[in-house]
């Protein structure tokens, strides 16, 4: 049989009033008798195909009445302009050809659990919220390359197995490489750093692995980052090019990907805020705001707006419970599909209820020299609507490669980026230690072996430059802009600390 000549739902605005064939997944379908309803995906989108009784074959009326979510099937039909339809467009349907029929999909139209969905992540990548998070990291991912192939950045793929520590031994992943051990990359800067002396602008981003031994919403075992470095930069103009980077990122998300933002439910109004200059605070000034007035404020408020989203949630909950007659069957799915959602935002609610003290108290009692916590950082980030740069933190709570401030020395020359909307934190990043007899120093106080160290000191021995870069993590930025709570949701396979499901 010839195969048909297929038309993606993405270009159906091209198409009004033609003839066309979709090759698709069937989404859903509902049947009013005579008529049936299938909503149709094909990688680009969804479609609405309206198949009449007596327009096409009996038989396949009723194969396609029964056929199973997630059958593989390929529609012919006009299309019509359709504002109320999904997508905008409809099929009038006059030939359908079932490719294969998918019988009991596993993943239905109510909500499952987090632990179900990531076991069956290979069919849950489906689903309209995992192919929207999929298609927004794609526009990140494409913007990144874009920003540095066109800021005069030369790529340098760096080594995955690596010799030396850059980010603390705790969470390296020891690997056997034929009875010696080596690391997977914490980061490739170290190895970026001498290729900046050869290129001036650099940039690596790849796969990046960390036995963090954490379960939070932040935290991966395998994650991406783009780390640029650049020779003769100085931390301010490192701040700006951060700065600069990530707002080309949300804009180039928001012009390509509002409807999958929109789907997500993201911010975007906040997204639009995300404009140059970003706020600049120093460590020692983010130490005076938790412990100050105006956070305990910001919290106590805080509390009160969860307490009242709470009762709004309760209220819902109570309604939907209710026994209601006469109640169609999609309006009975829907509200049993709204119920377990509300489930969930309530049991968030609570936990953040409960939590709110237990962060008050510990910003309260912040002292100077300590690093900052997650829970610090979201303080942080909330009471500001921009993302927020902390810069100077104290040298003992950082890496041994960062600069210390010459006229502050118990400082060094870093910053955090953390993103708006209690995100936290987003990008890492700092100027290198350029001094050959420092550097060593740090390279002996931290107990590592000077001998596996000789290659890095030697660009400090050879034309040694103030230079500096960062990196940004992908996940963590893909979920602050879609508003996806846990970082998990932002890469197709997670892996993580208790769980590599698939
Ligand atoms: O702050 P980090 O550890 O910085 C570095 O690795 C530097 N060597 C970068 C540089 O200066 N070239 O990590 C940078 C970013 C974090 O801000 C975060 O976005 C991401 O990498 N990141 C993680 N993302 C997911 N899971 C984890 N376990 C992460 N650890 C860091």
């Amino acid at each position: 049989m010839k195969k048909e000549v297929l038309t993606c739902i993405s270009q159906l605005g091209g198409h009004v009033g033609g003839e066309v064939t979709l090759g698709g997944w069937l989404y859903r379908g509902r049947s009013s008798g005579k008529v049936l309803f299938l909503v149709v995906r094909d990688g680009t989108g969804l479609c609405q195909c309206i198949v009449e009784k007596g327009k096409i074959d009996d038989e396949l009326f009723e194969q396609l009445k029964h056929l199973g979510q997630e059958s593989s099937l390929c529609v012919t039909g006009t299309v019509r302009k359709e504002d109320r339809s999904v997508g905008g467009f409809e099929l009038a349907v006059s030939a359908a050809r079932i490719v294969n029929e998918a019988v009991d999909y596993p993943i239905t139209p109510k909500s499952h659990g987090v632990d179900f969905l990531l076991k069956h992540r290979h069919l849950h990548l489906r689903s309209q919220q995992q192919w929207c998070i999929g298609k927004v990291r794609h526009t990140v991912i494409d913007s990144i390359r874009r920003y540095y192939n066109d800021n005069g950045f030369t790529l340098i793929d760096t080594p995955i197995f690596t010799t030396i520590v850059g980010e603390g031994e705790q969470t390296l992943f020891e690997v056997d490489y034929f009875g010696s051990p080596l690391h997977l990359a914490q980061t490739g800067q170290l190895y970026l750093e001498s290729a900046a002396m050869s290129y001036g602008k650099v940039y690596c981003f790849g796969p990046t692995f960390r036995a963090e031994k954490s379960k939070t919403r932040r935290h991966l075992t395998e994650f991406w980052m783009v780390e640029p470095e650049v020779a003769y930069i100085e931390l301010g103009e490192l701040l700006e090019l951060a700065e600069d980077f990530v707002c080309a990122i949300v804009e180039s998300v928001l012009e390509k990907n509002r409807p999958e933002l929109e789907e997500l439910g993201a911010d975007i109004e906040l997204l639009e805020k995300i404009k140059k200059p970003f706020i600049r605070l120093t460590y020692s000034e983010v130490v005076d705001i938790l412990t100050g007035e105006k956070a305990t404020k910001f919290m106590a408020d805080q509390l009160a707006g969860f307490e009242a989203e709470k009762f709004t949630i309760e209220n819902r909950i109570i309604e939907l419970e209710k026994p209601q007659q006469g109640l169609k069957k999609w309006q009975q799915e829907k509200n049993a599909k709204e119920l377990v959602e509300l489930q969930g935002a309530l049991g968030e609610v609570v936990r953040n209820i409960e939590n709110n003290p237990k962060h008050a108290q510990l910003a309260a009692d912040f002292r100077w020299g300590k690093d900052l916590g997650g829970s610090d950082e979201t303080i942080i980030s909330l009471m500001h609507d921009k993302p927020v740069f902390v810069t100077h933190y104290p040298k003992e709570v950082k890496a041994f490669y960062m600069k210390h401030d010459r006229q502050k020395e118990d400082v060094v020359l870093n910053f955090d980026l953390l993103a708006s909307a209690g995100f936290g934190e987003i990008i890492g990043g700092s100027i290198r230690e350029d001094d050959y007899d420092i550097l060593l120093g740090k390279v002996n106080a931290m107990g590592y072996n000077p001998a596996d160290y000789q290659w890095y000191l030697d660009l400090r021995k050879y034309g040694s430059v103030p230079h500096g870069g960062f990196g940004l993590g992908v996940e963590r930025t893909v979920a602050w802009i879609t508003g996806e709570k846990h970082i998990r949701q932002c890469i197709a396979f997670p892996r993580m600390m208790d769980k590599v499901h698939i």
